[in-house]
């Protein structure tokens, strides 16, 4: 493992990345679409991981600034967005996509600095963020009811129509791409948008909202920024808000969900999981231990679907292990904006404290740490939220490192006898959002696709989400499908049309 030291060229190009992204620019609230403070003018730092730095503050909105955000969404959906023709529509998605295309490259260095992830992956997934709200803006225009055959003198057919005024909720982990998740599908169906980013990943999802200014109608979608009981509380329980959508932690989703349930307002949950990666006795192994690698590792491991479980078979257990060590070895922990960094800091001080909790309560249940394990210093003054690549063989899936979420680089190696034992382990879990096989029997593939309960299963592969790819949790990792097709249909409600064809004369 190669740990580049904080130099002092570091933390100066960090502090120059900080002046380029934020020269002559304020980060405010986006509402009706210009820039807004916070009615009681207070606001929030948010820091880069790498160095503790503060890039910036934020105002910390509180319900009356949401107030505020939802009446100007409510005034354009009923006099811009939600008439507008969906060709209309649709056409000023693309140029706001265009816009944001041609900002891309300011846009993922917002989002490295911001979140700590490496540029190469800011940038990818800033690129992919667009290209959901392209799909979206693109398949609106397919848009088609149904015709009902109930009988001749009825003529009965359905509409889907927008709700009204979303609000979106995002978690800090993917913070312009979980939100372009929620954005395309609910803006191209007809709906305006109230969104609250993340406290500690503010930026991002201001600055598109900012490039929105000469294409989407004022209003039209709404940014604001503060604490979750602040700010998030305030938009769940929102008479005017007629559609949530939200991704994050359980509990916050069963909060949510229950605030929802008080005025019946429909609510999409992305909960995240404790996905097993599934290694037969089969495999490619060197395949598979890359794959177990960047399962757990991509992110540094802050992925809702990352493989945390590693489900091993025991006759190639060893030979297993010696792989995926290596591989963990390869990672390239460091400064995110160098090219060669493969895995950046956690992205803030109380996930990095979690992380390190979670490794100690690992220890204390007596799972092996075969890797890693090290908060990393890699700065000279003990900066930046880094932990190693960290391992742990000779897990039982009833520890607490096999059953809780840690949203950081550990993975949990589990051993398997059989077919049979390998599935209810990998079931034996509240969550369901995705799972990993690694075979080359297409029948295996097949039957551990049938019998794991979870939204997606990879086989011999990780994460190749791709617009049009449903994606959504099983048991309490969620409710709903986000980045399918259908997803529009979680942001619209069919109305159904009869007209009478008789007793004319
Ligand atoms: P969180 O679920 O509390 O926060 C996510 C978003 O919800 C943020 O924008 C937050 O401000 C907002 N929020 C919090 N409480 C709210 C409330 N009562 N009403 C409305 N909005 C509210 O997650 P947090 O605290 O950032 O992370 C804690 C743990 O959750 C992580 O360590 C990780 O295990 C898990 N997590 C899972 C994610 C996933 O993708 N499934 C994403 C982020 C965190
Ligand atoms: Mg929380």
């Amino acid at each position: 493992m190669s740990y580049d030291k904080f130099t002092d060229t570091i933390r100066q190009n960090h502090e120059q990345a900080i002046e380029e992204v934020t020269r002559g620019r304020q980060f405010d609230a986006w509402i009706k679409g210009s820039s807004r403070t916070s009615i009681r003018g207070e606001r929030f730092e948010t820091k880069d991981p790498a160095t503790e730095k503060t890039i910036t503050t934020v105002p910390r909105c509180q319900e009356e600034d949401v107030d505020k955000a939802v009446e100007a969404a409510k005034k354009a959906f009923n006099q811009t967005w939600g008439s507008l023709p969906v060709d209309e529509r649709s056409e000023a998605l693309l140029d706001w996509v265009e816009t944001l295309r041609a900002n891309s490259e300011e846009l993922a260095l917002l989002e490295s600095l911001d979140t700590g992830k490496p540029l190469a992956d800011a940038e990818y997934e800033v690129s992919e963020a667009i290209n959901y709200i392209e799909y979206y803006a693109q398949i609106a225009r397919g848009e088609q009811g149904d015709q009902l055959p109930i009988g001749d003198d009825t003529h009965a057919f359905t509409k889907h129509e927008p709700y009204g005024v979303a609000g979106l909720i995002v978690p800090w982990n993917y913070p312009l791409l979980l939100a372009s998740w929620k954005l395309g599908p609910a803006l191209s169906a007809g709906n305006t948008v109230v969104l609250k980013p993340a406290e500690d990943s503010p930026l991002s999802v201001t600055r598109i909202a900012q490039l929105s200014e000469d294409v989407l109608p004022p209003g039209t979608l709404n940014i604001v920024h503060g604490f979750g009981d602040e700010a998030g509380a305030p938009l769940t329980r929102h008479e005017d808000i007629s559609k949530l959508s939200f991704t994050g932690e359980g509990q916050t989703g069963e909060t949510i969900m229950k605030a929802a349930a008080e005025q019946i307002t429909p609510v999409t949950l992305e909960l995240g999981g404790k996905s097993p990666f599934i290694v037969f006795p089969d495999a490619d192994l060197e395949n598979a231990a890359e794959i177990a690698a960047e399962g757990i590792f991509y992110n540094t491991g802050q992925s809702c679907d990352a493989f945390s479980r590693t489900l091993v078979h025991e006759d190639i257990h060893a030979e297993f292990l010696e792989l995926f060590r290596a591989e963990a070895e390869e990672r390239i922990v460091g400064d995110p904006l160098a090219k060669e960094t493969t895995t950046g800091p956690l992205a803030s001080k109380q996930q990095f404290e979690k992380v390190r909790e979670y490794i100690e309560i690992g220890k204390k249940e007596g799972a092996a740490l075969v890797h890693g394990g090290e908060s990393i210093s890699i700065t000279d003054s003990d900066d930046g939220w880094f932990v190693e690549p960290t391992i742990f063989d000779g897990v039982e899936n009833d520890m607490r490192i096999a059953q809780e979420e840690i949203f950081g680089p550990v993975a949990s190696v589990i051993q398997f006898a059989d077919y049979n034992e390998a599935v209810s382990i990998a079931n034996d879990i509240d969550f369901g959002l995705a799972a990993g096989v690694a075979t080359t029997d297409l029948s295996i593939a097949h039957r551990a696709s049938d019998d794991i309960q979870a939204g997606t299963v990879w086989v011999n592969q990780y994460a190749d989400l791709v617009p049009g790819t449903p994606f959504g949790g099983f048991k309490r990792s969620g409710i709903g499908r986000e980045c399918a097709k259908d997803t529009l249909r979680e942001y619209q409600q069919t109305k159904t049309v009869n007209i009478s064809l008789g007793q004319m004369d």
